[in-house]
């Protein structure tokens, strides 16, 4: 009896053992299966990871070139900026020289002597006197292109502080007015008044921007100029407020005139100084290209 419940004990063991081992297998086999579900869980969670990576890489890498893109743009608008404000500033310049121009006479810098004729209506458009203490009195008033004024009157002052005696004998002359000198020099000299004297509508004093000098030693006279002090003081100095000696030795137009002096610009002025050349040594076409600056 004692054996029996032995052996019936362990039988209910080994029942038990196995049931146990049962419930073990089958927790084991779910404990598995388990995992590898997280285990594909996870892969999948890193793969969303590694391709939301990439995707974020690939839009950052997308915004840096859309960055840089309108960059370049934000620069060629300012390039295009830059450049329109050079054409603005060039149009602004041809619209200054344009109304410089036109308010210009051209007439101003046309040669005259035999070769260009200004009609008898020819007039500029303001005259100033001038003032006693700068003409040799005889009697006449003397005068000028207003334009001209400010730079005969530069002249004649600083002639002044170099204590060097310049007086003005005459300046603007009228169509009529030429035509009765040269009328009245005809009648003295004959043909020979050529060569010293314009026809009416070929002075340049009738432009209103020439001048003949003479001193106070000279009574008047122009004969004798060139060998005075003033004439010298000239020759050094009337460039700089723009005025050339129209007829210099050897000139094809007329004889010597040391004493005749026409306003060119001080641009032209320099430039016939600096190179040793007179007005009527230029061609028209280069003379033309001072007009703009000639009261600069
Ligand atoms: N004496 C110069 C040539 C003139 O009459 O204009």
């Amino acid at each position: 009896m004692e054996h029996s419940k032995l052996l019936y004990a362990l039988a209910v063991l080994a029942v038990a053992q196995l049931g146990a081992s049962y419930y073990m297998y089958d927790k084991i086999t779910t404990l598995n299966t388990a995992n590898i579900e997280t285990s594909n869980i996870l892969t999948g969670l890193q793969t969303d990871v590694t391709n939301n990576t990439e995707t974020t890489e690939q839009r950052i890498i997308e915004l840096s070139d859309s960055i840089y893109a309108g960059q370049q743009d934000v620069e060629d608008i300012q390039d295009a900026l830059k450049k329109y404000d050079r054409s603005f500033d060039k149009l602004t310049d041809s619209v200054d020289d344009l109304e410089k121009l036109s308010t210009t006479d051209p007439e101003l810098l046309q040669k005259y002597s035999k070769v260009y004729f200004l009609n008898e209506h020819y007039a500029p458009a303001d005259l100033t006197a001038l003032d006693d203490k700068y003409i040799y009195d005889n009697g006449k008033e003397v005068s000028i292109s207003s334009e001209v004024w400010p730079y005969l009157e530069d002249l004649l002052d600083e002639a002044r502080d170099d204590r060097v005696d310049i007086l003005v004998l005459s300046g603007y002359r009228s169509y009529d007015e030429q035509s009765t000198l040269k009328g009245m020099y005809t009648s003295t000299y004959g043909v020979g008044a050529n060569t010293f004297s314009a026809d009416q509508g070929y002075s340049e004093h009738q432009l209103g921007t020439t001048v003949d000098f003479t001193v106070t030693g000279l009574n008047g006279a122009l004969d004798g100029f060139e060998n005075t002090e003033a004439y010298n003081w000239l020759l050094k100095n009337a460039y700089k407020y723009g005025f050339t000696m129209s007829y210099p030795e050897g000139n094809e137009y007329y004889e010597y005139e040391p004493w005749h002096w026409r306003f060119v610009g001080k641009d032209l002025a320099r430039y016939l100084f600096k190179n040793d050349e007179y007005f009527y040594d230029l061609e028209q076409r280069e003379i033309d290209t001072y007009l703009i600056e000639l009261f600069d």
